[in-house]
């Protein structure tokens, strides 16, 4: 699949949500949009309504980070309404397993989120059950924060981890021009980056240059280099 980028409208304008998603229209793969309940993390957001507007108006396919407890219950309805890739934290769900699969059979790409202290080696046998592996890079809750890069390691070791499988790997968190190489490096293939672009004054500009710059370290990466 190569490169992916996936612009978070969590520093978007949000009285503006629509007009901000069509501002990377052509330029990002996906929108990253951060569903926070107040419980899992200490911040609140958007739900269900909102994402089912924003799929009414927007043309990019949207991928939802849910930092949500109780996701086992949640999760399927996302899928269910039409958001392309559902992506849920493991240390809320009950049962991952059978919630990667429930969003499978929903249509939605399956996707499951480890945060900084969350080991990967873990979640080894339910990768065969995933589309999307996401790796956070800073405590999940908010934007802006610095990148951590302690979890270099753990991209390396996903992408060891996921071998053939055909699964993408997320980082989320701190990624723009000064880290996404190391990411794509490392592993990552999915970026999320939400005050590198909408805190840039181009947005659109900020995804095509993240995309090259990622796209010439993963030719040079130890997972992918020819
Ligand atoms: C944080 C969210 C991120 C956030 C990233 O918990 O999951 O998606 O928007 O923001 P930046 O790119 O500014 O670190
Ligand atoms: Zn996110």
């Amino acid at each position: 699949m190569g490169v992916q980028i996936s612009p978070s409208i969590l520093s978007a304008d949000f009285a503006e949500l629509a007009v901000e998603c069509e501002r990377v229209a052509g330029y990002a793969d996906w929108l990253h949009v951060d569903v926070m309940d107040n419980h899992f993390v200490p911040n609140l957001t958007l739900g269900l309504p909102v994402v089912a507007a924003l799929l009414r108006r927007v043309s990019t396919p949207i991928d939802c980070h849910l930092m949500i407890d109780d996701p086992d219950r949640w999760a399927p309805q996302y899928a269910e309404a039409g958001v392309g890739s559902v992506t849920f934290h493991v240390e809320a769900a009950a049962n991952p397993k059978a919630l990667a699969r429930s969003l499978r059979a929903a249509g939605s790409r399956a996707g499951a989120a480890l945060k900084p202290a969350t080991d990967v080696d873990s979640y080894a046998d339910l990768l065969r059950e995933l589309d999307m592996l996401l790796i956070m890079t800073v405590e999940p809750g908010f934007g802006g924060q610095g990148f951590l890069d302690s979890m270099l390691p753990k991209v390396r070791r996903a992408r060891a981890l996921v071998g053939d499988l055909q699964l993408w790997i997320q980082v989320d968190g701190g990624i723009g021009e000064g880290t996404i190489e190391a990411c794509a490096e490392a592993g990552a293939d999915v970026f999320v980056a939400g005050s590198a672009v909408y805190g840039a004054a181009d947005p659109a500009q900020a995804c095509r240059r993240m995309r090259a710059q990622a796209e010439q370290a993963t030719a040079k990466s130890w997972w992918c280099g020819t």
